[in-house]
C-alpha cells in the first residue's frame, strides 16, 4: 500500500497535502515538515460486521471506581492537578529549558513513591546526573527507578516488563522511534512517540508525565499535537533570573484551569511559596512614584502584586513602549484612554511597565492599578501609602465591575492595605471594618482620588 505523505506545521500542527514555507494557518516560518501517515490496515472499505472489542455501553452501568488519584505531597502542585493526579492519566508538563521541570517532577516522585512504583525515564541526563540531582534535592526513596534512555521500543519494553504505576519520559523532545526517518524533536516522532505512550496510559491505566519543552515563540514544537491528546496540560512559567515559578493548567479533564502554584527556586529545589502575596510584595518601595499593589485572582485564591511604570521624556521621535508581565496592546489602549480621557499627554513620554516578581498578570482587573502606577509616575508623585486598587477600565474610560472584590478586599486588608480604590459596584460578603473603600465611576475621578 502506498504511504501519504503529509505535512504539519510544527507550531500549530496545520496539517497540508502541500508544503509551505509560511504556515496558511499561524503565519510561523519554516515550521511545515513531512510527516508519514501510517498505512491504515486493509479492512478498511470491507464491511465487516464482526462483534469488536468496544461495542455501546449505557453509560450509568459502567462501572468504575471512584477516582483514584496520587498526591504529590507538593500542595500547589496538588491543586494545579485538580487534586493530584488521576490514575492513568496523560500529564504534560511544558516549560522553556531551565525552568525547573525536572526539578519538579523529581521532587514529586519522592512523596508519589511512597505509594507507588514510579519510573523516571530521562533522555537528557545520565543516570550519575540524575543520581547527583537526586541528592542535592535530598530524595531518598525505595520505589523510584530511573531510566536513561531516548528509544520508545526500549522504553516502553522496560517499563512493560517493571509495570510502574507512574512513568515519567523527560522529554518528549529527546525520545525517538527507530522506524521513523525524521530526527527526534520533529512534529513526526513528537507525534508517534506522544501516541505509543497515550495507548500504553490507557491500556495499562499507568499515569504518564511526559515533560515538552517551549521555543522562544512560547509554543511547544507541535503543541496542538500534543495538547489535544493530553489530559491536562501545564505550563511552568516565570523569568529565568527571578526567584519565583509559577505552574499553571492550561487544560485539564479531571479540574479547574485556573488555579496557579506558586514555586520558588532555591539551592535544594523548589519550595512552595504559601503565602504568595507577601512573596510578591516583599521589598515594596515605600514612597516611590510609579507603583500600585493589584489584587489579581489566580484560580479560587486572591494575590497581591505589585505593578511599575516608569514615564520618561521620549529622547528621540517615537516614544518607546515596553510591557513586562502585562499584555502590550492593553498597556497601549490604557495609555490612549488616559491621554484622551484624563488629558495626560503620555504621547512624548517613553512608558515602561513591569510586574515585580515576573509574574504575568492577564486578568482585566489589572488596568486600573496600571494606569495608576501610570499617572503616578507621569506626576512623579507617589500613591499614599497603604492603598491597593482593581477594577477594568472601558474605552470611554469607565470603571467596571469585576469578580470577588470582598475577597480581593480581604487579602489586601490582611497584608496590611488599609485604602481600596474600585469600581463602584455592590459588595457581596461583610468587608472588614477599618477597610476605607474608595469606590470611582472613571478614571479620571481614580486619579484624583489618589494623586
Ligand atoms: P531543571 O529542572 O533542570 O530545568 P528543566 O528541566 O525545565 O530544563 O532546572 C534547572 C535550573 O534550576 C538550573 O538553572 C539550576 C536550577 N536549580 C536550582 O537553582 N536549584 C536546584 O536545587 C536545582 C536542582 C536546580
Ligand atoms: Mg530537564
Amino acid at each position: 500500500m502506498k504511504q501519504k505523505t503529509v505535512y504539519l506545521c510544527g507550531d500549530c500542527g496545520y496539517e497540508s497535502a502541500k508544503w509551505y514555507g509560511k504556515c496558511p494557518s499561524c503565519g510561523a516560518w519554516n515550521t511545515m515538515s513531512e510527516y508519514k501517515v501510517q498505512p491504515e490496515p486493509a479492512t478498511r472499505g470491507v464491511t465487516s460486521f464482526a462483534r469488536g472489542a468496544s461495542r455501546p455501553a449505557l453509560l450509568q452501568e459502567i462501572a468504575v471506581d471512584d477516582e483514584a488519584r496520587f498526591y504529590s505531597g507538593i500542595g500547589e502542585l496538588d491543586r494545579v492537578l485538580g487534586g493530584g493526579a488521576v490514575h492513568g492519566s496523560f500529564v504534560l508538563v511544558g516549560g522553556e529549558p531551565g525552568i525547573g521541570k525536572s526539578t519538579l517532577l523529581l521532587q514529586m516522585c519522592q512523596e508519589m513513591c511512597k505509594n507507588a512504583k514510579v519510573l523516571y525515564v530521562s533522555g537528557e541526563e545520565s543516570l550519575r546526573q540524575i543520581k547527583l540531582r537526586a541528592s542535592r534535592l535530598k530524595i531518598a526513596s525505595s520505589n523510584l527507578f530511573v531510566l536513561a534512555e531516548t528509544d520508545m521500543e526500549q522504553i516502553l519494553s522496560e517499563t512493560e516488563m517493571l509495570s510502574p504505576d507512574i512513568l515519567i519520559v523527560d522529554s518528549i523532545q529527546t525520545v525517538y522511534k527507530r522506524d521513523l526517518t525524521a530526527a527526534p524533536g520533529g512534529t513526526t516522532q513528537i507525534k508517534e512517540c506522544a501516541m505509543s505512550l497515550m495507548q500504553y496510559a490507557k491500556n495499562k491505566n499507568v499515569t504518564i508525565f511526559i515533560v515538552g519543552h517551549v521555543n522562544k515563540e512560547g509554543t511547544l514544537a507541535g503543541p496542538k499535537i500534543l495538547e489535544h491528546m493530553v489530559d491536562c496540560v501545564l505550563y511552568f512559567e516565570g523569568e529565568q533570573a527571578g526567584p519565583f515559578r509559577c505552574l499553571r493548567a492550561a487544560k485539564n479533564r479531571y479540574g479547574s484551569t485556573n488555579e496557579i502554584g506558586v514555586f520558588e527556586m532555591s539551592d535544594h529545589g523548589l519550595l512552595e511559596v504559601q503565602n504568595p502575596s507577601a512573596a510578591m510584595l516583599a521589598g515594596h518601595p515605600s514612597g516611590a512614584s510609579g507603583n500600585c499593589i493589584v489584587c489579581v485572582m489566580e484560580g479560587s485564591r486572591p494575590m497581591l502584586a505589585e505593578v511599575q511604570a516608569l514615564a520618561a521624556k521620549t529622547q528621540f521621535g517615537m516614544p518607546r513602549r515596553t510591557a513586562a508581565g502585562v499584555d502590550y496592546n492593553r498597556m497601549v489602549l490604557l495609555l490612549a484612554i488616559l491621554e484622551k480621557r484624563c488629558g495626560l499627554f503620555l504621547s512624548s513620554s517613553d512608558v515602561y511597565v513591569n510586574v515585580v516578581g515576573g509574574m504575568r498578570l492577564d486578568e482585566p482587573a489589572v488596568d486600573l492599578p496600571m494606569v495608576l502606577a501610570i499617572a503616578s509616575s507621569f506626576r512623579d508623585k507617589p500613591l499614599p501609602e497603604g492603598v491597593m486598587s482593581f477594577g477594568e477600565i472601558g474605552l470611554t474610560g469607565e470603571l467596571r465591575a469585576v469578580s470577588n472584590a470582598s475577597q480581593r478586599i480581604g487579602e489586601a486588608y490582611r497584608l496590611g492595605f488599609h485604602t481600596c480604590v474600585m469600581p463602584d459596584q455592590e459588595l457581596s460578603d461583610k468587608l472588614p471594618g477599618k477597610m476605607n473603600i474608595v469606590r470611582v465611576k472613571t478614571v479620571g475621578e481614580a486619579i484624583s482620588a489618589v494623586l
